[in-house]
């Protein structure tokens, strides 16, 4: 069938395969540095455009192309750009976007990779980023000016775990003429698509609930191919765009910053990525369910001082996550005991849970984010990114629900 007239799941096993080697039924892995050329002018017909075909593995590969139409389909349509990491696709959306003497809007409420990208390396390179509370909608209205060029936000802050109004900050960066780029590792297209967000450009580590069994550190750019690139504020995508039309951002991403930045995904890392993905639908309905369950079990227990669901009908961000994201919640959620030391001992006392610095895993996870991945931040900083000293993160497995609750339950009865 074609991959235009199948459901989503269905994306997830079959999208952008096509028939391998010997009736192979899994993407082949092609693991192979360099693709060899009969003639001179068949290579050369390649690198000027005339011919399609594979050149050198830092600028495609057979293997990751079929993850890359498998990515772009289950996105909603568009292109996808499958990098090394999260980070290095965060690194060359932003820099194909902006350069020396632009600045980025970005939400507050980040991933610490994130922030430390906007706040310390591209500053370094003439790059400023205002960071807003992706809350503010007049906020971030006012704080747009005539050297912004692009909205970042998170559709799920980690760990803040606040849910912005994405298609209310799409229509504020489409008035203002800049793309909308969402961080979207934390809800997948499973919770909602890029197309159904209204998001220009969609960005997973592709390392968390995409792969889903913590084997493989990857990133995806998705370009929907809905911003208009053709305005003054982009002189340099003019020539991208008189060829490539709404796919400028591809071309120029691909013929320039990711080619030169060199953080492509390895054939092997995107052959487990297309197995992994195929039971991405699966795994989130039980990371939601779980982190659900987990959330009303902690809600109840005498030693957590406060807890953090969108999924909890009492959350703040209930309304605007249920109608975003269908009633599914996430498999992350925070909650505290009160102090560092406390939160330490529930560490500690967790038998099933791993304590590591990691989303998205099969496997629950915690870690106590003030001490570990967001240790050299101000205290200000944290507390813009919503890090208590007392909070742990938790990331839902796909465990059995009892055996989390059970878990979590035998480790905060043992605190004092
Ligand atoms: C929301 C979010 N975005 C981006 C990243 C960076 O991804 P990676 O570790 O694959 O570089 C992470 C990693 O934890 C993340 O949680």
């Amino acid at each position: 069938m074609p991959d235009q007239t199948l459901h989503f799941e269905s994306l997830l096993v079959h999208g952008g395969l096509e028939p391998g080697p010997a009736g192979a039924t899994s993407v082949p892995i092609v693991q192979s540095s360099a693709f060899a050329y009969p003639t001179a002018e068949e290579l050369e017909d390649v690198f000027r455009g005339r011919a399609v075909g594979q050149v050198y593995t830092r600028i495609g590969n057979p293997t990751t192309e079929a993850l890359e139409r498998r990515l772009a389909l289950i996105e909603g349509g568009g292109t996808a750009i499958a990098t090394a990491s999260g980070m290095a696709a965060i690194t060359t959306a932003v820099l194909t976007i902006v350069r020396s003497g632009d600045e980025i809007l970005s939400s507050s409420s980040l991933f610490g990779g994130t922030f430390s990208l906007f706040r310390d390396t591209l500053s370094n390179y003439g790059i400023t980023t205002r960071f807003v509370d992706p809350l503010d909608l007049d906020g971030i209205r006012h704080a747009i000016n005539e050297r912004t060029r692009l909205l970042f936000v998170e559709t799920i802050g980690n760990p803040k775990l606040d849910v912005p109004d994405i298609p209310k900050l799409a229509e504020i960066a489409y008035e203002a003429e800049i793309p909308l780029v969402v961080d979207a590792t934390v809800t997948t297209p499973c919770l909602a698509t890029g197309a159904s967000l209204g998001a220009d450009i969609v960005i997973h580590s592709t390392s968390k609930y995409m792969n889903g069994t913590g084997t493989t550190i990857g990133g995806v750019i998705i370009d929907r191919g809905a911003f208009n690139w053709n305005t003054p504020k982009f002189p340099h995508f003019e020539s991208y765009h008189k060829k490539y039309r709404a796919f400028a951002f591809t071309a120029r991403a691909r013929k320039l910053v990711h080619k030169d930045v060199g953080a492509c995904a390895a054939p092997f890392s995107s052959f487990l990525l297309s197995e992994g993905i195929q039971t991405l639908a699966l795994r989130m309905e039980r990371h939601c369910s779980n982190a659900l369950a987990l959330a009303r079990f902690l809600k109840g227990h005498p030693k957590v001082a406060w807890i953090s669901y969108p999924g909890l009908e009492d959350s703040p961000h209930h309304q605007v996550a249920t109608r975003l994201y269908g009633g599914r919640y996430g498999g992350l959620l925070t909650f505290g005991t009160g102090d560092k030391a406390s939160a330490f001992r529930v560490i500690n006392g967790l038998r099933l849970a791993k304590n590591l610095a990691n989303i998205g895993d099969a496997k629950t996870l915690v870690i106590h984010p003030a001490s570990t991945i967001c240790c050299d931040y101000t205290p200000d900083e944290k507390g813009l990114m919503g890090v208590t000293e007392d909070l742990i993160r938790v990331s839902a497995g796909i465990e059995s629900p009892e055996d989390i609750i059970e878990d979590f339950k035998q480790a905060l009865d043992a605190i004092r």
